[in-house]
């Protein structure tokens, strides 16, 4: 039914589009099971043929699930259901995404408040929910940071943070730390701590250096060679943990040396929350592990919900000013628009009401405190862990044995990151609220998978 039978055919566009929306517009339970087979069958020829044949080969949801691939439909909480009815624990949280769960019902109601209301902005009136949401994090974050900007993705975020530091110090160059991660647009990807993502599109953005995460000497060393030579440094970015390289914590005295650092030698200091902010790491900023204000943080990920993409960029008032001559300098037709502002505001409101930082403080000590024993029990396979609250990496010897894992929890219905060429440290980073039964549930099939490797 799928099937191209012209290169362009747009009746068979109009159809195809018209059965989808029908389709997701009937209540679940009439939806049939034949349809949901016809879904999953789709799909799969979709992603093939239209998005990227690589993710097939790449995916456990296509690799290790079967006749169907299993094809996201709906979730609740901590439990994400494919199209078949196949139901699994989320301990992947959209990396990150996810912080209040999938669907959290007050961020659902919030948003389809505001969609019957006004969905986007005019761009000339004043928009209140953009507003009202910059006031409510400018009393959330530490220090001044004050006024911001919103967009939709974390790249977007690192790149605005980028350019307002180069706006505002007049100088062009950066420091970021090998294997951080800010995102994949041109500008964060000269940042990126990770050739092979980098190397094939040289040159990238010049003036940009790296050093090892978590050595404040090293970064030390790296200023005063610039300040040598000349080299006109505006800011150093780095995760306050470092997230997709699988949850490496600095030592404790990093983050406040580095403050200082910086300081000292006039430059600016990133830090990227994109994957940190909001709860994830027991505190509602990564920083406030340490007590340190950045110049610049970025936010981005758990910032709309787990429902409509956010992000922003937050400075002092003192940084900010060289924005105010003209307003224009940076801009977005759709950042911050009120669906994103509504879905930041029930987040914000769900985060404290419900403590999620307390609560992944509380989880992540007891699930890391499980996986030590764990650790002590299945050397072989488990070589270490670490993290803060729920953001938490099991590192494993080989990337193989990794893969064992991840394929093994996911024969048991948990779904976490590993692919075959990714898994030496796999990321436990569920939902903030995940259920303490769920927690469990995760740990057994965990030691069952361990118990079943070779
Ligand atoms: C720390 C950090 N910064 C930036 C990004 C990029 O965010 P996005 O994928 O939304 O562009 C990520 C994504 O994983 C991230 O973890």
């Amino acid at each position: 039914m799928s099937e191209r039978k012209e290169l362009r055919d747009i009746k068979y566009a109009q159809s195809e589009s018209s059965r989808m929306v029908e389709l997701i517009s009937r209540p679940d339970d009439q939806v049939t099971m034949a349809e949901r087979e016809q879904i999953a069958k789709e799909t799969t020829e979709n992603f093939g043929n239209h998005i990227n044949k690589g993710f097939l080969e790449y995916r456990k949801s296509v690799t290790e699930a079967g006749d169907f691939a299993l094809t996201e439909w709906t979730g609740q909480g901590s439990m994400m259901t494919d199209a078949l009815g196949r139901e699994f624990i989320d301990v992947l949280g959209g990396f990150g995404i996810y912080s209040a769960g999938i669907r959290h019902p007050k961020i659902v109601k919030s948003v389809k408040a505001q969609l019957d209301r006004s969905p986007q902005y005019s761009q000339e009136m004043l928009d209140p929910l953009r507003a009202h949401l910059a006031k409510v994090l400018g009393y959330l974050t530490p220090g001044d940071l004050q006024y911001m900007f919103f967009i939709n993705s974390g790249t977007e975020a690192v790149e605005g943070a980028m350019k307002l530091a180069k706006f505002y110090t007049g100088k062009s160059g950066f420091i970021a730390t090998t294997a951080g991660f800010h995102g994949k647009t041109l500008g964060a990807l000269s940042l990126m701590g990770k050739a092979c993502y980098r190397e094939p599109l040289m040159p990238l953005l010049g003036n940009t250096r790296h050093v090892p995460f978590g050595d404040a000497d090293a970064l030390e060393q790296q200023l005063a060679i610039c300040e040598q030579v000349g080299d006109q440094i505006a800011a150093f970015i780095a995760e306050p943990i470092q997230g997709e390289a699988g949850a490496v914590v600095p030592p404790d005295d990093y983050w406040p040396r580095v403050r200082e650092i910086c300081d000292r030698y006039g430059v600016l200091l990133i830090a990227d929350e994109v994957q940190t902010g909001l709860g994830r790491t027991g505190e509602i900023f990564g920083v406030d592990n340490w007590n340190v204000t950045p110049d610049i943080m970025c936010l981005g990920k758990a910032l709309g919900g787990g429902v409509v993409p956010m992000s922003a960029f937050i400075a002092s008032p003192k940084i900010w000013k060289v924005m105010e001559p003209n307003p224009f300098m940076h801009t977005s037709t759709t950042g911050g628009n009120p669906l994103a502002c509504s879905a930041a505001l029930a987040y914000i409101d769900v985060m404290l009401s419900e403590d999620l930082p307390g609560q992944a403080k509380r989880k992540g000590k007891y699930i890391m405190s499980k996986l030590d024993e764990l650790q002590q029990k299945y050397p072989a396979i488990l070589s270490g862990y670490r993290g803060k609250g729920l953001l938490i990496g099991m590192e494993f010897a080989t990337d193989e044995i990794g893969y064992n894992v991840a394929s093994g929890l996911f024969k048991r219905q948990v779904l976490t990151a590993g692919t075959l060429t990714n898994a030496k440290a796999i990321r436990i980073e569920p939902a903030l609220n995940i259920p303490d039964a769920l927690v469990d549930e995760v740990l057994n099939r965990l030691e069952d998978t361990f118990k079943s490797i070779k």
